[in-house]
């Protein structure tokens, strides 16, 4: 791995927050010196050739595209991306190819990458005149460039970059050094592995008791029970104190639940009422602009961290609870005014677009500081760069099966997780479909947060649910073997196949199938208009994962009401 340095970095980058941050130089084969860097106007220009075949996957968790080549990223904070653009809740300015390497851009910035574009002065390839496309998707596809193209890379407002070139045999070689540049994978607790079930926000203290005895009674796993905003006295902005109509006594509640064998996670988001104990002293320490009619808290800052975490210690983590669901901290274009501008002054220096990169990975090191030492697995709408080392797994509001899907396979490649949770569901195939993958997922969560009963209540499932989380369990071990290799090692416990895969080129375009712990090969079935899909197995030799029968390696169409699984042998 090599950094190179470019103009003046600016000030806040994504490793000068990361507390295991740990760069040893090497050695590169990558050409350092044909990297051209500009200075504009506007900010920074990096360009650097590549052969027009090379693959370009990464930019963090990438819900609507997979294989970036040919196409323009943004990597900006958006909780709705309406188009496969790069934006996202997650985004990260890390890039792989195919070619042996990998790059990392430490910049807090929304920048541009143009994945493969030719200058004015090279030769030219325009489609034939008589080339009528019918359809837009034909019209704007990536076109397929010859001979040498331009990876280039824009990035605003700064005068300088630091980027780190790593490389590797296969994506996954490079993305383990990438996550163990940050310090490795997270330490998470087996029971974090486990089943979440997040209940109705509208729950009262008897509601949350009725759903744990439930699980119990029907004899359906359930590890965690997640509180939804309700347990608040306030919570669009949040208060951080404990509703007294609805939970009059949660120490009592937690104590009981923890007795049965639930572990308690907590909502909320960071933007604090003025209810809030806290809010006063808070106050010098947040941005300009309010959301909410909350406070942003600048949890770059020690005194902000130290105000949010002893105040949720003493309320919350003293009383048992051992997770949170850090919602809201990415920001949307489409919803009322919940997002601070671009613009926003903090305290510490720096501004809205670059704590918009930081604010899911600061406010996941607050609540670490919260939970002082003690294990969790929790939850986040938005972390950045350098985030591996953090027990907190990305979800969304969004609900699109086959985008949920994606976001499990794109999600590994820049030392993210991701939650493809299961909500509502049209009816039982879609609820059970949707479940399979969450079983074979980071984190299996089933998010009750609207639902009055359990979703599959009213579906005549009970039976096919109760089997899909048993299975979970069952898991659970070798889950628990792969974090503990992400920790140590920096290896994704989830992969794309073009990730373990490099050089086999049937698998650039494979954005539905994934690598799971160390030789399982998952192909969930999306939708519920039929119970077929293709799948393609990487040259080996394999198994079916229930059966032990053997697979023959390549392609071929399953058709099962389960979901496809294969495990490689040898
Ligand atoms: C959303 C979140 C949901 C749920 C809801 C509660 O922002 O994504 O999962 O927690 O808030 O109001």
């Amino acid at each position: 791995m090599k950094k190179i340095t470019f103009g003046t970095p600016e000030e806040f980058v994504p490793s000068k927050f990361c507390s295991g941050f740990n760069y040893m130089e090497s050695d590169v084969a990558f050409e350092t010196n044909q990297i051209v860097f500009k200075k504009v106007t506007k900010g920074i220009i990096i360009e650097w050739k590549v052969d027009a075949d090379t693959q370009v996957f990464g930019f963090g968790l990438q819900l609507k595209r997979f294989n970036f080549s040919g196409y323009k990223v943004i990597t900006r904070v958006n909780a709705d991306p309406v188009s496969p653009c790069g934006e996202s809740h997650a985004p990260v300015p890390f890039l792989l190819t195919n070619k042996g390497y990998g790059i990392y851009f430490d910049t807090a910035r929304y920048a541009e990458f143009y994945c493969g574009r030719k200058k004015v002065n090279e030769e030219a390839k325009a489609d034939n005149i008589a080339t009528i496309k019918t359809t837009t998707d034909e019209l704007y596809a990536a076109r397929q460039l010859e001979g040498m193209t331009w990876m280039s890379v824009f990035i605003p407002h700064v005068e300088g970059i630091d980027m780190y070139v790593i490389e590797g045999n296969t994506i996954t070689d490079i993305v383990s050094q990438y996550n163990m540049l940050s310090g490795g994978g997270p330490d998470v607790p087996e029971w974090g592995l486990g089943v979440i079930y997040r209940c109705c926000t509208s729950y009262n203290e008897e509601g949350v008791r009725k759903t744990a005895k439930y699980f119990r009674d029907s004899d359906i796993p359930c590890d965690i029970l997640g509180l939804e905003p309700g347990w608040q006295s306030s919570a669009y902005s949040c208060s951080f104190v404990w509703s007294e109509g609805r939970y009059p006594n949660p120490k009592k509640l937690i104590k009981d639940l923890r007795e049965e064998g639930y572990h308690v996670n907590v909502w909320e988001h960071a933007f604090t009422h003025p209810s809030s104990p806290i809010f006063d002293e808070l106050k010098p320490y947040s941005g300009d602009y309010q959301v909410w009619g909350g406070l942003v808290p600048d949890f770059s800052l020690p005194e902000a961290k130290k105000i949010f975490a002893e105040h949720q210690r003493k309320e919350l983590v003293q009383l048992g609870v051992d997770g949170f669901k850090l919602d809201e901290c990415d920001g949307s274009d489409n919803g009322g005014g919940w997002t601070f501008p671009n613009h926003t002054a903090f305290p510490s220096g720096l501004d809205g677009e670059q704590y918009h990169s930081l604010f899911g990975t600061l406010y996941a090191k607050t609540m670490m500081q919260t939970l002082e030492g003690k294990q969790t697995f929790s939850e986040s709408r938005n972390m950045g760069a350098l985030a591996a080392s953090y027990p907190f797994v990305l979800y969304s509001d969004l609900y699109d099966h086959r985008d949920f899907v994606r976001g499990t396979v794109t999600s590994g490649m820049s030392g993210l997780l991701w939650s493809p949770e299961v909500r509502h569901a049209e009816n039982k195939k879609d609820l059970l479909r949707r479940l399979q993958s969450v079983v074979f997922s980071a984190q299996c969560l089933i998010n009750g947060w609207y639902c009055s009963e359990v979703p599959w209540k009213e579906l005549d499932c009970e039976d096919e649910v109760r089997e899909l989380l048993k299975l979970r369990k069952t898991l659970v071990p070798m889950l628990k073997e792969a974090f503990d290799c992400y920790r140590d090692t920096g290896k994704p416990p989830i992969r794309a196949l073009v990730m373990d895969y490099t050089d086999d080129d049937e698998v650039y375009k494979i954005d539905d199938e994934y690598m799971f712990c160390d030789n399982l090969l998952v192909a969930p079935i999306i939708g519920i208009e039929s119970d077929e899909r293709e799948v393609y197995l990487p040259a080996g030799k394999w198994e079916d994962f229930f059966t032990g029968d053997e697979v023959k390696a390549g392609r071929f169409t399953v058709c099962t009401e389960g979901i496809p699984v294969y495990r490689k042998i040898g």
